[in-house]
């Protein structure tokens, strides 16, 4: 059977935790996925850069493009980020060339993934993102392949590590919010816009593939009512323990006669419950469907080792040739659901 040859766009943590993946466990994903997985070349801005590991056995592509329409590249993996430019380019590139491609990209997706998987489907390819939502919590399998028998109801989540940590390193160490975004700004825990974490965005554009798997709709980003966790102060924080409670940024969907519900917002939990007991950088996705009840899934949502597992995961998907419609069924079935949050009470 033949190899199963990556181009890895973007060496930035998840990109160094993909190679080294691909290279330490090359057996196990041989054995079961029956292939060998490969590296044929790898794009990134700086080339140059002390990532920690040899990259120099790898073909260099300048531009990621270029990387994408390679003869030897099977699955172009796209861990750039951004939403529109080069990432998107190179996605649209390799489906041109009869790519798959597996992605970690939530904001590409979110705004941009009805269009692309039009563009997979029509090439007869598939776009792969477990990696996109909660990092290294299996969660889009969970939904589109464990739940598959289910009419999903709700989805709930906290699905950005770093507001869960300045909410409960507020509440723990008794710091105002400014006091503990600067520590995490230090620890290196912010995105390079820090407005994508503590505004919510991040979580949102997570919330809004969520839903699209869950309910079968067309990714709406600006259907989710969103509200970061700036405005929190300890003082809120303090009331909310009194009375039993923790507040979380909480992302919850669901699919009701009005429409779709998606609101991402800071929440009173009861501190009992399992999402009030989720500490520091962990995320936590609540599923519910049907047959299944509930099920709770808890992780790491960010980081080298499980955002790149979650990457890998894909890739062994499509060597196995588990090939799943990028969200899950066929574009043309996807609904789009009138927005229903604003109307909440
Ligand atoms: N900034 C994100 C988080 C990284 O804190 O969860 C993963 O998307």
């Amino acid at each position: 059977t033949a190899t199963l040859r990556l181009g890895i766009a973007g060496l930035g943590t998840v990109g160094v935790g993909v190679v080294k993946i691909v290279r330490k466990q090359a057996a196990l994903l041989a054995q079961r996925t029956g292939r060998d997985i490969t590296i044929s070349a790898v794009s990134a801005r700086n080339a140059t850069k002390d990532r920690g590991i040899n990259l120099s056995g790898y073909d260099w592509e300048a531009d990621p493009v270029a990387l994408a329409q390679r003869d030897d590249v099977d699955v172009f993996v796209e861990l750039m980020g951004g939403t529109d430019g080069p990432a998107k380019d190179a996605t649209e590139a390799a489906l041109a060339a009869g790519k798959d491609v597996v992605t970690a990209n939530k904001a590409m997706l979110a705004i941009h993934g009805r269009d692309l998987a039009e563009q997979a489907e029509s090439a007869g390819r598939v776009i792969r993102f477990e990696a996109a939502v909660a990092g290294g919590i299996p969660v889009i399998k969970t939904v589109t392949e464990g739940l598959a028998a289910n009419e999903i109801t709700r989805v709930m989540g906290v699905m950005n590590g770093t507001c869960n940590y300045i909410l409960t390193r507020m509440e723990s160490a008794g710091l105002p919010y400014e006091k503990v975004f600067e520590e995490a700004d230090d620890l290196g825990y912010l995105e390079a816009d820090p407005t994508l974490d503590v505004g919510g965005i991040d979580a949102g554009h997570k919330l809004a593939l969520l839903s699209a798997i869950g309910f079968g709709t067309v990714p709406d980003f600006d259907g989710i009512e969103i509200e970061g966790i700036e405005r929190i102060t300890i003082e809120d924080i303090r009331q909310a323990a009194d009375m039993g409670y923790r507040i979380k940024l909480l992302g919850v969907a669901q699919l009701t006669g009005r429409g779709l519900e998606q609101r991402m917002q800071p929440c009173l939990v009861p501190a009992s419950s399992p999402l009030g007991q989720l500490e520091g950088g962990t995320n936590m996705v609540v599923i519910e469907g049907d047959s299944v009840q509930q099920i709770v899934l808890r992780g790491p949502g960010a980081g080298e080792g499980p955002t790149a597992s979650a990457v890998m995961a894909d890739v062994c998907d499509l060597a196995r040739g588990i090939r799943i419609p990028t969200f899950g069924q066929p574009v043309s079935t996807l609904r789009t659901a009138p927005s229903a949050s604003s109307v909440l009470p």
